[in-house]
C-alpha cells in the first residue's frame, strides 16, 4: 500500500512549501515584449513529491461513495424522467467558469456532476426509454469497465498488454460463436457501430482494391457518411432504394452490378444490415449471400443494432444467413447489456485485418506480438486503445448465454407485446410490425407535425421518450423495446399517454 503524500491535491497549497503554488498558469503565460526565454524545470528536490497523489483511506470515501450513487442510480431505474435537457446558461452555472487553478473539493464536485451533469441526458436504461435505441446496461459490465478503468488497462501491443488483449480475442471468438460464425474469425473491439463499420470497409478496399459499396436507403447514415469522407466517389456508393418491404432489392442489385462492370466498375461489397435503425427489418441475407458468391464481392453485414438477437432462437432465425458474411459488425453498447462504448467487428477471412492494418514502427518493436499472439492496434486505426473487452467479457463470464439470451428475447417480446395493443385499438395503426424489437405505427388521421408534437411533449412530461422516424415520406412512431426492465404496464401507460397527447 502506497504511504499518504504530503501535502496531497485536496489539502490548501502552502506557498512557503512550493513557491511555485503562489504562481498560476495566468502569471507563466503573461504577454512580454522580450525575447523568449526558455526556462528549465525547477531542480527535482524543489518540486514537492508526486503532485496527484491522493491518501488511500481518502480514495476509498471517495470511491465508496461513487459505488453508492451508481448502484442508487441502477436500483431507482425509471423512477426519473426518462429524458431530461438543461438549459445551457442553467448548465453552465454549476459546471462552467474558468480554468480551476486551485485545489477543490473532489466530493462537492461528483455532487455537481451527479446533480446537474448527469441528470440533463437521454437516459438509455431508463425502462421507458424507447426512443432512437436504447442503452439498457448491466452491473456486472460497469464493474467491468470500473476495473479496467481503475487499472489503466491497455489492449495495444502483445507485450504491453497480453492479458487485455487474451480477453479481447476470447470475448471476439465467444461473440462469433452466438453469431455462428467460422472459428477462424477475427475480431477487434470498437467505439461503436460507426467506427466498427468503417474499419470494416476500410480494409476491404486497403485488402481487394477500389470498387463499389451497395447499400439501401434504410442503410444506417454513418456508413455512407464514412465512404464519402474516406475517399470513395459518388459512383463507388450505390444507394439501392428499397421497397414496400424495407428490405434490400436483391434483383436490383443484380442489375446494379452487371451495369457497373459494364461501365468498368468493379461491384466490391455489399453492405447488408441486420436490424435497421427505423424498423428493426433484416435484409435478406441468404440471397444476398448467394449474390455475392456468384458475383465474388464482399459480404458485410452491420448488425450494430440486431447483431445480439443471434443469443435466442426468434432472433436468430432473424437472422437466417448472416453466418455466410464476410463481415459483421455488432453493438454490444446497444443490445448486449454494456456502458458506452462498445463496438465489434468480426471478419471471417484471417489476416485481412491485419493486412490492412499493420504498423510495426521502430519504437514498438519490444513489445510487438511472436507467432501465435496478436497486435490488436493491427487491427484498426486505434494504437492507444482502452480495454474494451473486459466489461462484455465479465457480462458474458456473470450471466452466461441463457440469462442474456432471455434479457434479449425479453425485447423481442415486448415490441410484439406493444404490436398487440397497438392492434388492439382502433386509435393506432401499425406501420411496420414488431421486428427485432423495433415497431412502429402512426395515430389514424395525424399529421408528422401531430406526431413530433406528441413525441416531445411525452419527452417534456418525463414519463417516457419514443422518437418519430421517417418511411418512404411517411412520417411514423417507433418504439424501440430493448430494455428488459420494460414490463408490459411501461407499454400500455406510454401509449396511452401519447395518444392524450395526440
Ligand atoms: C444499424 C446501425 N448501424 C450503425 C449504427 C451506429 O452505431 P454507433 O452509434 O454505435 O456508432 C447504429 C446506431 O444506432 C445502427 O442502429
Amino acid at each position: 500500500m502506497p504511504s499518504a503524500p504530503s501535502p496531497g491535491p485536496l489539502a490548501t497549497p502552502d506557498p512557503s512549501a512550493d513557491p511555485a503554488a503562489v504562481a498560476g498558469p495566468g502569471d507563466i503565460a503573461e504577454p512580454t515584449s522580450a525575447p523568449p526565454v526558455r526556462r528549465t524545470a525547477r531542480p527535482l528536490a524543489e518540486l514537492p513529491g508526486d503532485p496527484l497523489a491522493l491518501d488511500p483511506e481518502e480514495m476509498r470515501r471517495l470511491g465508496y461513495w461513487v459505488v453508492d450513487q451508481v448502484v442508487a442510480h441502477v436500483a431507482g431505474k425509471g423512477s426519473g424522467p426518462a429524458v431530461r435537457v438543461g438549459d445551457p446558461g442553467d448548465l453552465r452555472s454549476t459546471l462552467g467558469g474558468p480554468v480551476p487553478s486551485e485545489p477543490g473539493d473532489v466530493q462537492a464536485a461528483m455532487e455537481a456532476l451527479v446533480d446537474v451533469a448527469l441528470p440533463h441526458m437521454q437516459h438509455g436504461d431508463h425502462p421507458r426509454y424507447f426512443a432512437r435505441v436504447p442503452g439498457p446496461s448491466s452491473f456486472p459490465a460497469v464493474l467491468g469497465e470500473w476495473l479496467g478503468t481503475g487499472h489503466q488497462a491497455i489492449a495495444t501491443s502483445w507485450g504491453g498488454g497480453s492479458g487485455p488483449a487474451t480477453v479481447e480475442l476470447v470475448v471476439c471468438e465467444w461473440l462469433a460463436s452466438v453469431l455462428g460464425l467460422p472459428e477462424s474469425t477475427e475480431g477487434v473491439l470498437l467505439s461503436g457501430g460507426s467506427m466498427a463499420n468503417v474499419t470494416a470497409l476500410v480494409a476491404v478496399r486497403a485488402v481487394l482494391g477500389e470498387g463499389v459499396a451497395y447499400l439501401s436507403d434504410q442503410t444506417h447514415s454513418s456508413i455512407a457518411r464514412g465512404l464519402r469522407l474516406l475517399g470513395w466517389s459518388a459512383e463507388q456508393i450505390s444507394v439501392v432504394p428499397t421497397g414496400e418491404d424495407l428490405r434490400l432489392p436483391v434483383e436490383e442489385l443484380r442489375r446494379r452490378m452487371a451495369a457497373d462492370r459494364e461501365a468498368g466498375r468493379r461491384p466490391l461489397v455489399v453492405i447488408a444490415t441486420a436490424g435497421t435503425t427505423n424498423t428493426g427489418t433484416v435484409d435478406p441475407l441468404e440471397d444476398l449471400a448467394d449474390l455475392c458468391a456468384i458475383e465474388d464481392v464482399w459480404l458485410h453485414v452491420d448488425g450494430a443494432y440486431g447483431g445480439p438477437a443471434a443469443l435466442c432462437a426468434p432472433g436468430r432465425d432473424e437472422l437466417a444467413g448472416i453466418t455466410r458474411a464476410d463481415s459483421v459488425v455488432l453493438d454490444p453498447h446497444k443490445w448486449l447489456f454494456q456502458p458506452y462504448d462498445v463496438g465489434c467487428l468480426l471478419v471471417t477471412r484471417p489476416g485481412v485485418l491485419e493486412r490492412a492494418y499493420t504498423m510495426n514502427p521502430e519504437y514498438l518493436a519490444d513489445v510487438t506480438a511472436g507467432t501465435g499472439e496478436v497486435d490488436l492496434r493491427n487491427r484498426s486505426l486505434e494504437l492507444s486503445r482502452r480495454s474494451r473487452a473486459l466489461k462484455l467479457w465479465l457480462t458474458m463470464r456473470g450471466y452466461g448465454t441463457r440469462a442474456l439470451a432471455d434479457a434479449v428475447e425479453r425485447g423481442i417480446a415486448l415490441a410484439e407485446h406493444a404490436e398487440g395493443l397497438l392492434r388492439a385499438d382502433p386509435f393506432w395503426e401499425v406501420v411496420t410490425p414488431a421486428q427485432l424489437g423495433v415497431v412502429t405505427f402512426a395515430a389514424v388521421g395525424a399529421t408528422g407535425e401531430d406526431h413530433t408534437r406528441a413525441a416531445a411533449a411525452l419527452s417534456d412530461d418525463g414519463y417516457a421518450a419514443l422518437t418519430t422516424t421517417t418511411l418512404h415520406g411517411r412520417s411514423v412512431l417507433r418504439l424501440c423495446t430493448i430494455n428488459p426492465a420494460t414490463t408490459g404496464a411501461d407499454l400500455e401507460g406510454t401509449l396511452t399517454r401519447l395518444a392524450a397527447y395526440l
